[in-house]
């Protein structure tokens, strides 16, 4: 039989003292004991207090020494001895040494069913205890166990506790690694944030280089051809000031070729420099400045009507007009000269690149308010339209289907550019080859800061 000790609080033993001490009263005996059994010993848990008690609480005594308690817990029954120097089976048991030779004792049962130990009496005479003493014994045995579940409750109780709290320190333990990880990801967020900011302007500095290197190869022709023929010029001249200083006339065929070489070289170089003069007019568009924007309250029917009034001339030019229907009541908060700029450089565009030879077609303007107080306004052709590889590269500088024919390839990059800038929106270009153009400007009514 193998045992395990069962813990028992102060408070129970306080109790049990008082019990051991009335029951050894009640007996009529020295000796009234509860005993705890350990793996490997028998201890006298509580002891009843009185003179002739031999008994000590917390003292222990081996196992398989013979004790009466031995017997008790082993067969789980109650054990009545009246005399042990009488009977052959306990005359050589220990306690005879301590002069305790009656005894009547029962085990105490954990609620797990396992032996706690026993109560009992011992005297130092012979005695044989009434029935009504035993059944006493039984209930005192009762009252002892009912404490033990309480016990064995309060251990519960503790034990839940413990893993409440325990549980409760893990929840705040998991509440404080989520914030840090939040704390991690809004770094992260931040981070990423930088990165796009910093990289949007890699881009643009890395847009604006090859601006610039495309500025620089435009003007490069006009400026080269210039300083040509301005050299030519410089010769020309200088070649008739020796004539004139050796007081040499010229022929009449000299002066015929002299006067030819110096209007073409004036000629040149006026086309060239005004080629270039253009160029650099255009480009300063492209460098718009933030602070020059003039932001207000209008009316986009008005701005619309002012551009085509402006634009009448150089549309008389061409022979076309201009279809525009735009609400009324499309009130916006931006900058109304960008707006005016844009449609400027787009029906300039249709002009010139959707109607070639002259060709048969209409460039209409219209808008709508969407739900989301977003403006969109078309520019529309029905020209020639633009080749699906085209579209993409449209916005880019210096992209430009007539080269060598007046094209900069700077107005839709200029467009582009005042529409996210200065109107905070986006421009769009639709087309299918042969069925025209249609480009759309959806700006924020209210444009933002
Ligand atoms: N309405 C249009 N119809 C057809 N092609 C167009 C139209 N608008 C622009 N494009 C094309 O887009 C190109 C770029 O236009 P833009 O940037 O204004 O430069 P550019 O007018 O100097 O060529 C033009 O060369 C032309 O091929
Ligand atoms: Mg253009």
């Amino acid at each position: 039989m193998t045992y395990q000790t069962h813990a028992v609080p102060d408070s129970f033993l306080n109790k049990w003292q008082d019990t051991s001490d009335v029951m050894a009263r009640i007996f009529d005996v020295p000796a009234g004991l509860i005993m705890r059994v350990h793996p490997e010993k028998i201890e006298v848990l509580v002891s009843s207090h009185g003179e002739e008690n031999p008994y000590e609480a917390c003292e222990t005594a081996p196992l398989n020494s013979g004790l009466y308690c031995e017997t008790v817990m082993r067969t789980q029954r109650i054990l009545q001895v009246p005399n042990a120097l009488n009977d052959e089976d306990w005359k050589t048991n220990p306690d005879i040494a301590l002069n305790m030779i009656s005894y009547l004792g029962v085990p105490l049962i954990w609620p797990d069913d396992s032996v706690f130990g026993t109560i009992c009496v011992l005297d130092n005479k012979e005695r044989t205890f009434h029935t009504q003493y035993i059944n006493l014994l039984w209930e005192i045995k009762k009252g002892i166990e009912s404490d033990f579940k309480l016990i064995r409750q309060q251990e519960q109780l503790i034990a839940s506790n413990t893993e409440l709290r325990i549980a409760i320190e893990q929840q705040r333990a998991d509440a404080q690694k989520l914030t840090q990880s939040n704390q991690e990801l809004n770094a992260a967020l931040a981070t990423v944030t930088q990165m796009q900011a910093q990289l949007l302007h890699s881009e643009k500095m890395a847009a604006l280089g090859s601006l610039v290197a495309g500025i620089s190869h435009e003007l490069n022709t006009p400026i080269g051809n210039g300083l040509m023929a301005a050299s030519t010029l410089q010769s020309d001249v200088s070649t008739f000031m020796a004539h004139r200083d050796q007081g040499l006339a010229l022929t009449r065929s000299e002066m015929q070729q002299l006067g030819e070489s110096l209007t073409l070289g004036t000629e040149i170089l006026m086309r060239n420099l005004s080629r270039a003069a253009e160029l650099v007019r255009s480009f300063k568009q492209i460098a718009i400045d933030q602070s020059s924007m003039v932001r207000r309250s209008f009316a986009l029917n008005t701005t619309v009507s002012d551009t085509l009034i402006m634009l009448r001339p150089l549309l008389r030019q061409h022979g076309r007009s201009v279809e525009a229907s735009i609400p009324e009541d499309i009130i916006m908060d931006s900058d109304p000269g960008a707006i005016e700029q844009v449609l400027i450089i787009l029906i300039n565009n249709a002009l010139v690149h959707a109607f070639p030879n002259k060709m048969q077609g209409k460039i209409s303007i219209f808008a709508q308010l969407t739900e989301n107080d977003e403006v969109h306004l078309h520019v529309s052709d029905d020209g020639i339209g633009i080749p699906a590889p085209n579209l993409s590269r449209l916005f880019d500088p210096f992209f430009t289907t007539r080269l060598g024919q007046g094209g900069s390839g700077l107005g839709l990059h200029i467009a582009d550019n005042l529409v996210s800038t200065a109107l905070h929106g986006q421009i769009l270009v639709t087309s299918t080859e042969g069925q025209g153009a249609c480009f759309t400007l959806v700006l924020p009514c209210v444009a933002a800061n």
